[in-house]
C-alpha cells in the first residue's frame, strides 16, 4: 500500500514500532532539484540521519537500522563514494563526543574489512564506547548487503560443520539468524523508504520477512521530518499483521 503525506495531526503520541529500518533514499534527487552536486544531498542527508536517530530513541524505538552504504554503492563515481566515507568519518568522530549524551548503542553491520583502516578504528571505538548503553540499538549499515550477509552466515555455519562442531541436520532457522550481523535482534517491524522507489534494495532481506513497508512517495530523505516518521508509525498501526496466519 502506498503512503501519501497527510497533514500531521496529534501523531507524536502514536506508539513506536519496536524495530524500524530506514532506507535513506533521495539525497541525489534532492540536490539535483536545487542545482547542487549530489554530495550536497548526502551532507544534508547525514544531518537528517542524526536528528531522526535521536528522535527515534526518544519515541521509544528499540532497534533502528539505517542504510548508509550498500555493497552495490561502490559503483558510484569515486567522488561520491569519498564524500559518503568522509561524512561517515565526520559522524564517527563527532558521535564519539556528541552521541555519548544519548542513550543509544551504536553498531555497524556490513563488511567493514573493505573500509579504510581509520574508519574501521573509529567504528570499533564508537561501538565500544556505547556498548553499555541501555536505550535504542542503532545499526548503521555500511558496505552492507542482505545477500552478502546471508552468504557470510552460510560460510560461518559451513566452517563449524567442517570443524566437526556442528552437523548439517542441526542447522535451523534460529542458528542461521544468529549468524547474521543483527544476531540476537528481533525481526524488523517497519521498513520506511522515502523518495518514491518501491523496493528493498538488498536491505535486511532475512530480518524483514514479515515487515510492513511504508513507501513515502513525495518525500526525499533530506526533507524527512519527525512528522513524517510519526505519520509512518500511524500507518504501521493501521496494518493488519497476520504473519502468514489468518
Ligand atoms: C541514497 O540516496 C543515499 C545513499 C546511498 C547514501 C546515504 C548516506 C547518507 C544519508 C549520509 C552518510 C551517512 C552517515 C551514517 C553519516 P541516493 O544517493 O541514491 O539518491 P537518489 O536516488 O536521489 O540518487
Amino acid at each position: 500500500m502506498l503512503f501519501k503525506r497527510k497533514k500531521p495531526v496529534e501523531l507524536s503520541t502514536v506508539p513506536a514500532p519496536c524495530n524500524v529500518g530506514i532506507i535513506m533514499d533521495g539525497n541525489g534527487r534532492w540536490a539535483k532539484k536545487r542545482g547542487l552536486p549530489r554530495t550536497a544531498g548526502h551532507v544534508t542527508g547525514a544531518q537528517v540521519f542524526r536528528r531522526i536517530a535521536k528522535y527515534c530513541e526518544k519515541r521509544g524505538v528499540k532497534y533502528l537500522t539505517v542504510y548508509a552504504f550498500s555493497t552495490e554503492n561502490w559503483k558510484r563515481p569515486q567522488e561520491e563514494v569519498d564524500s559518503i566515507m568522509n561524512l561517515l568519518r565526520e559522524y564517527l568522530r563527532e558521535s564519539l563526543a556528541d552521541f555519548q549524551k544519548e542513550n543509544i548503542r551504536t553498531r555497524f553491520i556490513g563488511d567493514r574489512t573493505k573500509l579504510s583502516e581509520d574508519i574501521q578504528e573509529l567504528m570499533a571505538q564508537a561501538e565500544a564506547s556505547t556498548a553499555q548503553k541501555t536505550g535504542m540499538v542503532l545499526n548503521i549499515a555500511i558496505n552492507y548487503g542482505g545477500q552478502q550477509e546471508l552468504t557470510r552466515a552460510a560460510r560461518t555455519l559451513a566452517e563449524r560443520v567442517k570443524a566437526g562442531t556442528l552437523t548439517p541436520e542441526e542447522i535451523d532457522e534460529q542458528m542461521l539468524k544468529e549468524a547474521l550481523y543483527t544476531e540476537d535482534q528481533p525481526p524488523v517491524d517497519l521498513i520506511l523508504r522515502p523518495s518514491g522507489e518501491y523496493r528493498l534494495s538488498n536491505f535486511l532481506i532475512w530480518q524483514s520477512a514479515y515487515a510492513e513497508f511504508v513507501f513515502m512517495d513525495d518525500i526525499l530523505w533530506p526533507d524527512f521530518s519527525e512528522d513524517d516518521l510519526n505519520a509512518a508509525f500511524a500507518e504501521y498501526w493501521r496494518r493488519n499483521r497476520r504473519f502468514g496466519g489468518v
